[in-house]
This record gives structure tokens, sequence and C-alpha cells, in this order.
């Protein structure tokens, strides 16, 4: 099954989800330093745990996703403490969608594959010096039927981005859900 991809499993998914918010990703957590101060866009932010992270740390947060009852959630969330939040919701799998999203000091794309076409784009859509925060399944993460082999992100999805981004810091680490990579870059001064 195409789990990532599949709409209708993560619309049921978020509308099966409690009424509280999950925590935020680790790595994000420990991380959050290298941030630059301003913007963030969160691609396929999911219902938010990690975008209301960001609010609450001083960021301005837009999130996108597929998924209505995700983007819903996250509003609610938001709501619920006051926050001010964007959302749109966009299918990545269109290699364009995000052609109008704008420019952000930041991106973060966190548990979700972008194809290299469309991460070739990320310069078009973060500020100088600003930051690319990616997060996922990484080389040693089993595969099965729900994360495949092309769900894995890889050394390679990044060759071609290269040239306008510097890899700032790179962390692999590994809990019950799986092995994950972090790959932090911050966009070079043009
Ligand atoms: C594993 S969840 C990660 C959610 C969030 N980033 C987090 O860390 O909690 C994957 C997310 O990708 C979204 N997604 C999957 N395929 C998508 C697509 N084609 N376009 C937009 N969002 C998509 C799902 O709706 C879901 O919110």
């Amino acid at each position: 099954m195409d789990f990532i991809g599949d709409k209708e499993y993560w619309e049921e998914k978020f509308a099966g989800r409690g009424d509280k918010q999950l925590s935020p990703e680790k790595s994000v957590v420990e991380n959050i330093g290298y941030f630059k101060k301003g913007s963030v866009l969160d691609i396929a932010c999911g219902d938010g745990r990690n975008g209301l992270f960001l609010i609450e740390n001083g960021f301005k947060v837009t999130g996108v996703d597929f998924s209505s009852k995700a983007l819903e959630r996250f509003k609610m969330f938001a709501e619920r403490n006051n926050h001010y939040l964007n959302t749109k919701q966009i299918d990545l799998s269109k290699v364009s969608s995000l052609k109008d999203i704008g420019i952000f000091d930041n991106v973060l794309i966190n548990h979700y594959r972008l194809s290299k076409e469309q991460l070739a784009d990320m310069e078009n859509h973060i500020a100088d010096e600003g930051i690319l925060f990616i997060c996922g399944f990484g080389y040693k993460h089993k595969v099965d039927h729900k994360i495949r082999k092309e769900d894995l992100i890889k050394e390679t999805d990044f060759q071609e981005i290269k040239k306008s981004f510097q890899l700032i810091k790179y962390i692999e680490n590994e809990d019950d859900r799986g092995f994950f990579v972090t790959y932090i870059f911050r966009k070079k001064k043009e």
C-alpha cells in the first residue's frame, strides 16, 4: 500500500486522533536553535505538532498538507491558544504545487520525502541564510508494506541543492518508531 501518499488513509487517521496534540519531533526540539528567526513553511505539516511548537517559540508558521482534516486540527490547536497560523491545502504529488507559496526564512519537512525536483526548487522559497530542515526515515529503517524503500531519505536526494545550500548538521537517531536522519542545510548568501 502506498501509505505515505494515500489521502484517504491520512484523512481517517487525523479524524480518529484525540483532542490532544502529539509531541513535537525530538530532532526539531533539540535543534530549534538552528532555525533563522522569522517564518517557517511546514511542508506536509499534518495536524501541526511541530508547527505549533515553532509558533510557541516565536515563529510565524504556514502549514501545507493535502489532508483537510489535518489542517482543520492544526487550526483548532492554534486557535485554542490564540496563535496566528496560515494554512494551505496542497497536493505535493503535483510537482509545481509549491510554485506560488512564497519565500520563508525556514522550511521544515518532517516525515515526508519531497521529490528531487521539488527539493531543488526550495532555493526559490528560502531566504538567504535561511534553513532547510529535513527529518525522516533513513537508510537503516526497516522497510515494510507501510514504509517502502522509496520513502527513505537518501544522501543522493540532496545532490542538486548542494550548489545553493550548505549542510550544517547531520544527525542519526533510532527510537521505537524506527531509524531517522536529520539534515539541516543553510542557504548560501547570493
Ligand atoms: C508521517 S505524516 C507527518 C506529519 C507531520 N510532518 C509530522 O511530523 O507530524 C505525513 C504527512 O504527509 C501528508 N501528505 C502525504 N502525502 C501528501 C501529498 N501528496 N500532499 C500533501 N501532503 C501529503 C499527510 O497528510 C501527513 O500529514
